[in-house]
């Protein structure tokens, strides 16, 4: 009975286990957390002590009865008891065995099966594994039967400060800019503690500066970095090095700390003006510079850099503002300064400039330093230089007459040397342009004659060149286009301007036109051309034939009368005379050739004289029939010739049977071949009688002689 009762009392208490647990004697050295006692007692106790101890600690610290606590990185020189397991059941006679299984049992956590005291035999490191969840056990010793389910419970490994803080991203670097207002915030940086950041201060972080005041400061919790003096000039000093402290325990002494360097780099700002290395620039250039040459560099410094350093520059002043200009070069910052006009040292020898250099990107907050610009002043030195000679026109355009009597003048040229030391100059035509030699030029005066006869008609412009030459340089030559125009003068007569041919109908009315002329003349008169038409003095009364003037410059000859005949007279000829409006006029006579036809009713032109259309053939009607005949005859001789000849032919070719053999052996001993071909003589092949014929020819004669033979 008192056994049921042990059995009844085991099954109720069974889920009860109590970790009765033996405060460890290290945890009084614990900066934290020493008071965290606990006693033997029903679960329900522990739950109670545990919900003081909650309201005792730290408000995160939660206290739960199935935990042990260990200090990490503790090494004495026995292993740390870490607690101890007891159940209140009552074992009776049975002794209990604890057993102890789950993370580290047996390696890290040692229990002794009797009492039930749990000792790290490591050393822990939390930062490494912060808790273990180990399964304890109370079994009967003897037979090892479990005397309640198994429980699980964690160890957990209490935080020591053995982590200092480190900055994970550093060396840093950062900027802002130049002259900026106290207290800008240039960066912020972070350090990170391995160290229980829940539990403790051991990660705790406070930052400090090291190095870099008082241009810099930090702020303690934040970590950022701000300015500390006002208008730090990059031109001054450009890079501060800072070196930034974080330590944990809040910053108290026994914390650890770590440093960070953090460069500041400030970034410039235009509050420098540019400002000219000279006052005062010289420049010379020779007068016959090519224009848009670069004369010279200005250049005004500027202390900002980039973009703040650039300047424009500008010509505001000065007595050569139209003859120079200055542009900017963006790359070497300076300005250059080119000529824009031509120069003439004998008409200027020098000239002053101001020249000026502003900054393009103006900051607004440093207008009140002053004008952010600088001016200087250039001046310009014009050097003489030897020039070539100048016409007085850049072309010429001369006249002539085309009866111009030779070596007469035609026109004048000149030229001067615009330099001071001036040369007389000496003149040429250049003979590429001239290569007939139609003119010559008096080499002082610049007078062109002419050298050789003109015609309008052949040449209207002679487009030559002149060479001035100055005599002390022979170097210094410059050329100009002379264009002579040829002007007409009369001289040539007016002529008819076709080969004319008129036919004159037999049935013609009197009055009527027979043809229409025109006159052409090569001559080119200003007021155009105007043609007077004459017949002979002794035709003017000519009986069959008239002249009338038309209104364009033609003439139409008409007939007189109607009794016009073939039969009694084929062709007239009327010579009609032609002179223009020259002054002097000249006259040419032309003849027309007329022809009498017989012509339909409605006056179409139907036969003439059969000559006068065979005529223009070249051969009459007689020839060629004297040329067939001839032709007919030739054929009728060769027929008959062929004829008689193939008659002659049969006995021939017998009767040179033994001359033919003869061939064929002389060929065979002399063995020449086909190649021997000196060994015949072609002409002889027309000859059946030649000694030495051609072979095959010869042989196909034989063989034609033995069929006939067999024949
Ligand atoms: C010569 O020059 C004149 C005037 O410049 C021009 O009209 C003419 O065409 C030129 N003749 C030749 C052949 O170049
Ligand atoms: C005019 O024609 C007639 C014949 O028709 C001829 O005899 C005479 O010579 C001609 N006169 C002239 C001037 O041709």
């Amino acid at each position: 009975m008192p056994e049921r009762l042990a059995e009844m009392l085991l099954d109720l208490w069974t889920p009860l286990i109590i970790l009765w647990i033996t405060l460890p004697p290290c945890i009084y050295m614990a900066p934290t957390n020493q008071s965290q006692v606990l006693m033997s007692g029903s679960p329900l106790e522990l739950n109670r002590l545990g919900e003081e101890q909650r309201i005792l600690n730290r408000s995160k610290r939660g206290w739960v009865w199935n935990q042990m606590f260990v200090l990490e990185e503790f090494s004495g020189p026995e292993p740390i008891l870490v607690g101890r397991l007891h159940t209140d059941l009552d074992p009776g006679s049975k002794k209990i065995k604890y057993i102890l299984s789950g993370d580290g049992a047996g390696t890290i956590f040692q229990i002794n099966d009797v009492t039930g005291d749990i000792h790290a035999i490591k050393r822990l490191d939390r930062e490494e594994k912060a808790e273990y969840t180990l399964t304890a056990q109370a079994v009967d010793w003897e037979t090892s039967k479990p005397l309640e389910p198994p429980s699980e419970f964690i160890i957990k490994v209490q935080d020591i400060n053995d982590n200092a803080p480190e900055f994970l991203n550093g060396p840093y670097h950062a900027t802002v800019p130049e002259m900026s207002i106290l207290g800008t915030s240039v960066t912020n940086v972070t350090a990170t503690d391995a160290d229980d950041p829940v539990y403790g201060n051991s990660a705790k972080l406070v930052y400090s500066i090291l190095e870099g005041q008082p241009y810099f400061s930090i702020e303690p919790e934040t970590a950022v970095i701000k300015t500390a003096l006002p208008n730090m000039d990059r031109e001054a000093k450009e890079e501060y090095l800072v070196v930034i402290q974080a330590k944990d325990m809040g910053g108290h002494s026994g914390g650890l700390s770590g440093t960070t360097t953090l460069t500041v780099t400030l970034t410039d700002v235009n509050d420098n003006p540019p400002k000219f290395a000279q006052s005062l620039y010289h420049f010379s250039v020779p007068e016959d510079v090519v224009l848009g040459t670069a004369i010279g560099r200005v250049k005004a410094n500027d202390q900002d850099i980039g973009e703040n350093a650039q300047s424009s520059y500008d010509i505001i002043d000065g007595d050569g503002t139209a003859l120079f200009e200055i542009t900017s070069d963006a790359q070497a910052q300076d300005g250059i300064i080119r000529l824009r006009k031509p120069l003439d040292f004998e008409t200027k020898k020098s000239y002053t400039l101001k020249v000026e250099a502003a900054n393009v990107h103006i900051d607004p907050r440093f207008s009140g330093r002053g004008p952010f610009k600088d001016t200087a002043t250039v001046k310009i030195v014009v050097e003489d230089a030897d020039e070539p000679p100048v016409f007085s026109s850049p072309t010429y355009l001369l006249e002539v007459h085309e009866n111009a009597a030779l070596n007469s003048v035609i026109g004048q040229v000149t030229a001067r040397d615009p330099d001071i030391t001036s040369s007389p100059i000496r003149f040429s035509i250049d003979r590429h342009t001239d290569l007939e030699r139609q003119f010559n030029i008096n080499a002082d005066d610049g007078k062109i004659t002419l050298a050789t006869p003109l015609d309008r008609e052949l040449s209207v412009w002679h487009n030559i060149t002149i060479i001035a030459t100055e005599i002390r340089n022979h170097s210094q030559i410059s050329r100009v286009p002379v264009a002579i125009k040829v002007l007409d003068v009369n001289d040539n007569a007016p002529e008819f301007a076709s080969e004319y041919e008129a036919f004159l109908c037999e049935n013609g009315k009197p009055g009527q036109v027979i043809q229409t002329v025109s006159a052409m003349d090569k001559d080119d008169p200003k007021s155009g051309h105007y043609f007077l038409y004459s017949l002979l003095p002794e035709m003017v009364n000519n009986p069959n034939f008239t002249i009338k003037k038309n209104e364009d410059n033609s003439l139409s000859i008409l007939a007189k009368h109607n009794g016009f005949n073939r039969q009694k007279q084929e062709v007239y000829l009327l010579p009609i005379v032609i002179s223009d409006s020259g002054n002097p006029p000249l006259s040419s006579t032309s003849t027309l050739t007329i022809r009498v036809c017989g012509c339909s009713n409605d006056g179409v032109v139907q036969s003439c004289n059969v000559e006068a259309y065979v005529l223009p053939i070249g051969l009459s009607m007689g020839a060629l029939i004297a040329i067939l005949a001839c032709i007919i005859l030739l054929l009728v001789i060769v027929v008959l010739f062929v004829t008689l000849r193939r008659h002659k032919n049969e006995p021939l070719i017998i009767k040179d049977d033994e001359d033919v053999r003869e061939n064929i052996i002389r060929y065979d001993d002399e063995g020449g071949g086909e190649e021997d071909t000196e060994a015949f003589d072609i002409a002889t092949l027309q000859n059946p009688d030649g000694i030495n014929g051609f072979l095959p020819h010869n042989r196909r004669g034989l063989l034609g002689g033995i069929s006939q033979d067999a024949v």
